[in-house]
Parts: C-alpha cells; sequence; structure tokens
C-alpha cells in the first residue's frame, strides 16, 4: 500500500502478520538497553511527557523501538516513519503497530515518493517535538508545513549529517524553534558511532557479500568517528586498511594510528572493498570507477546515498544485475565489475542490523532524556541547535557504567581543591 496525505490511515508497514516475530526481537534488544529501560521505569511513574505529540522519524529497528516505547510510556503520543528507505525492519514495524498501538509508516525498500508520503503522515499528526535521524522531518515541515511551526517546542537530531543541516539553517534564520543536537552528546558519537557504525558497517559488508576479510585491502574514506571505528575493525580482521581524508589533522591521525593515507585516486586502482563514511557527496566518483579494479566492491556508510556517484556508475556500465541480495553488479563496457552494495545507502542498514542494542541504549537514553528537558525548556530556548545538557549526558554515563557493573573512583575533598586551584606547581 502507498501512502498519500489525502488517504491518512492510521499505519502503512509492510506486512502486520509479522509482528510476532518483531514483538520477540524487540524484547530481545530490549534486554540489553539498562538505560533506557531505567528511564521507561521513571517514565511510567511521572508521565513527563502526558499528551505531547512526538513525530519521530528515525530507522525503525528494535531498539528504537524501544525508544518509541520508552516515549509513550512517558506519556507521549508517538508517530514514527522511517529516515531511510532501506532501514526498516518490517517485523518490527509491524510489532509497533499491532502489539503497541504506535501510528508507524515504514516499509523497506519503499521508493522515494512513499518515504515523503510517510514523512507526511507524521507531519499530519501535528508534533509539538520532532525526533530526527537526518533531518529530512524538520526540513519538510519548515519547507512545506509552516502552519506547524506555531505547534512545535522543539527538535532533537540523532546524526553527524541532520546536525550539520540544521546548524546551517539556524545560521540562515530558517530555523524556527530550538533543536537539541543527540549526535554531538560523548555518549553518543564517541560510543554508537565509533563501535556502533565500526562493528554493523563490517557486519553489513560481509552479510551482503560473504567476503573474506582477511587480506583484503579495504578502502575508509572518512577517518572521523565512524570511520575510524570501521577501519580500526577491519585491521583487527586482518585487512590492510588504507583511510583517505581532507581534514590534515584526522589524516594525520589515521597515520599515526598505523594506517596507510593516501588519495582516493591513488587508492582506487589498488583496493578490493571501498567504504565511504564522510557525510560528504561524491566521494567516490567517475574518474575513481575507471581506475579500480574488476571485482571492486564500493559500499558506503554515511548517512545519505550521494557518498559514491551511482549516477556516474550508471553512466559508465553497459550491463547492471542483481548478483545477491544488497549486491548489484555493474559491468564497464572494458569488461570490469564493479559491485555496489544496498544501492549507496548505509550498508550497516540495508544489509545488517545497524548498531546493536548495547550501544543504542546510550544513544537512546539522551534522545529520551533530551525529549523530557524539551518538554520542561524548549519553550524559553532560542531558535538554535543545542548541546545534550552535560548533566544528561553524564549521567547516561554513569548509568552505562551501573549496568556493566564498572565502578570508577571518585576525587577526593583534596583533589578537588588541586584540580581547581593554580598556587601548586613544582
Ligand atoms: N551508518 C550509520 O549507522 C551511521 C551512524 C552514525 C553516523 N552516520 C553518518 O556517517 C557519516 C560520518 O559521521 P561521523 O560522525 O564519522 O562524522 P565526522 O564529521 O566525525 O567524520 C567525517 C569525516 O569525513 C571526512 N571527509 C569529508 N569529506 C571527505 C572526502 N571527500 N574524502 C575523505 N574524507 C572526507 C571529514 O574530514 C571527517 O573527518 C555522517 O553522514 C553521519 O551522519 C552513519
Amino acid at each position: 500500500m502507498t501512502t498519500t496525505t489525502a488517504v491518512k490511515p492510521e499505519f502503512d508497514v509492510k506486512d502486520p502478520s509479522l509482528a510476532a516475530r518483531g514483538r520477540i526481537r524487540i524484547e530481545w534488544a530490549e534486554q540489553w538497553m539498562p538505560v533506557l529501560r531505567l528511564i521507561r521505569e521513571r517514565f511510567r511513574k511521572e508521565r513527563p511527557l502526558e499528551g505531547v505529540r512526538i513525530s519521530a522519524c528515525l530507522h525503525v529497528t528494535t531498539e528504537t523501538a524501544n525508544l518509541a516505547i520508552t516515549l509513550r510510556e512517558g506519556g507521549a503520543d508517538v508517530v514514527l516513519c522511517a529516515s531511510n528507505p532501506l532501514s526498516t525492519q518490517d517485523d518490527v514495524a509491524a510489532a509497533l503497530v499491532k502489539d503497541h498501538n504506535i501510528r508507524t509508516y515504514a516499509i523497506k525498500g519503499e521508493d522515494h515518493e512513499t518515504y515523503y508520503a510517510h514523512i507526511a503522515a507524521a507531519l499530519d499528526h501535528r508534533p509539538q517535538i520532532t525526533m530526527d535521524d537526518g533531518a529530512d522531518l524538520v526540513t519538510a515541515l519548515l519547507s512545506h508545513r509552516p502552519e506547524l511551526i506555531p505547534h512545535m517546542i522543539g527538535s532533537t537530531e540523532e546524526t553527524t549529517t541532520g546536525v550539520i543541516r540544521l546548524r546551517s539553517m539556524a545560521k540562515q534564520g530558517v530555523l524556527k524553534f530550538p533543536v537539541i543536537s543527540v549526535n554531538d552528546a560523548d555518549t553518543k558519537h564517541l560510543f554508537d558511532n565509533r563501535y556502533g557504525t565500526g562493528q554493523s558497517t563490517l557486519d553489513g559488508i560481509i552479510r551482503a557479500t560473504n567476503q573474506l576479510m582477511a587480506g583484503q585491502r579495504v578502502v575508509v574514506a572518512g577517518y572521523g568517528w565512524c570511520g575510524r571505528g570501521f577501519a580500526t575493525r577491519a585491521k583487527g580482521l586482518g585487512a590492510d586498511v588504507i583511510v583517505t581524508e581532507v581534514n590534515p589533522t584526522r589524516a594525520l591521525e589515521a597515520v599515526m594510528d598505523g594506517f596507510r593515507v593516501m588519495s582516493m585516486a591513488e587508492a582506487a586502482p589498488i583496493g578490493d572493498i571501498f567504504c565511504t563514511l564522510t557525510g560528504d557527496k561524491n566521494v567516490v566518483r567517475a574518474e575513481h570507477f575507471e581506475r579500480m579494479k574488476s571485482g571492486a566492491i564500493v559500499c558506503n556508510s554515511g548517512h545519505f546515498n550521494v557518498e559514491i556517484d551511482i549516477p556516474a556508475l550508471e553512466r559508465l556500465a553497459v550491463r547492471k544485475r542483481p548478483t545477491r541480495d544488497f549486491v548489484d553488479e555493474y559491468t564497464l563496457a572494458d569488461g570490469r565489475k564493479i559491485y555496489l552494495l544496498g544501492e549507496g545507502r548505509l550498508i550497516n542498514l540495508a544489509s545488517a542490523e545497524g548498531h546493536p542494542a548495547v550501544v543504542m541504549d546510550m544513544s537512546f537514553a539522551n534522545q529520551a532524556l533530551s525529549v523530557e528537558y524539551l518538554v520542561k525548556n524548549g519553550r524559553t530556548l532560542e531558535k538554535t541547535v543545542y548541546p545534550v545538557p552535560a548533566a544528561i549526558d553524564q549521567s547516561v554515563a554513569r548509568l552505562k557504567l551501573e549496568a556493566l557493573g564498572v565502578t570508577i573512583d571518585t576525587l577526593t575533598p583534596e583533589q578537588e581543591q588541586y584540580l581547581a586551584s593554580w598556587s601548586e606547581g613544582t
């Protein structure tokens, strides 16, 4: 079923009968999300989000389901749509609708038109809070539904690319409500982007291709939080990792972390597997495809499917055929074959399941607490992008350590005084 705003159905998922499988998988993820569980218990008692309309545009995974349920337990009226056409887990979407009565608009593989129809359906909820992973919902609201702006208390943003877009909106004066950049919390990007994307990107590549990593030349474009996580893990599996960068400091870090660093032009003819994690566009393009070896595998784990110039690959190819799930074979005029994974969409969510619940626990604890913060304070904030309050960030770290059974030291009064003073020297 394709949703249009005129129809406004209560939900749009692939197959509601998948709910039983989704339910079990949501429960599985919940086990590994102890911080979110604690927040859920408190929300259930205190109902801090009572009656607040929330529209969330997130990857519809088992972990997101646990976040949506937590917000609902806090009293919110939650509607969910997908933040990427290929990242939805259809059984989870079904369970959210059937078991939890959370209106969900998300179908894995939905086309562009349906993707935006689902965003429009989420906006029909007249949200007071929006939650984004990539800023598509806020962009649609500000661009096409200005009548909704007066309802808005604020918004939260999950990922680097979304934060970049929102900062640009704030700079140009088009942002009309406060946004909390969940991505910038230490307990988010230091863990989710590095360990979560690092591991799940490898998982996605391996599930799609069944390649042995040992001995492969893996070219990693971008040595940010995601890129370094992926590079380190690929190295751990025995790959010969090459990094490409545009930022000299990050390139230097990659060198000192023991990676070879070179331009994409130099890496193109020697790489076996290429993975972009930059948040930038056309990082791998025609001039690179033209130099790649036959059999080169190309994929992306950055937010949007613009990091690989797919139209250029389409133009260079004389033939295209699917060879495995999430693998398209492009044959070039000279007979070389290039394999594109997951249509260039984030491969960890296209062919795998996204980040493990253990790490999403922290990201989504920040999300839930940031929503609570917005409900309390949003009306007094400026129309700009705010960090997650430090107290929230630190409380997530403390709760996670507690859940992991790890104890740390506390400063003695003498140490506190010493660290705040300047008078004591050699
Ligand atoms: N797959 C996922 O589940 C997932 C999770 C988190 C973030 N993301 C996305 O991954 C992308 C990267 O996020 P991050 O947190 O690592 O960002 P980051 O800003 O920490 O790192 C990006 C790096 O890419 C580099 N870069 C930019 N253009 C480049 C180019 N042309 N060639 C080589 N390097 C280039 C930058 O200099 C920077 O070091 C973003 O789009 C983000 O939204 C995806």
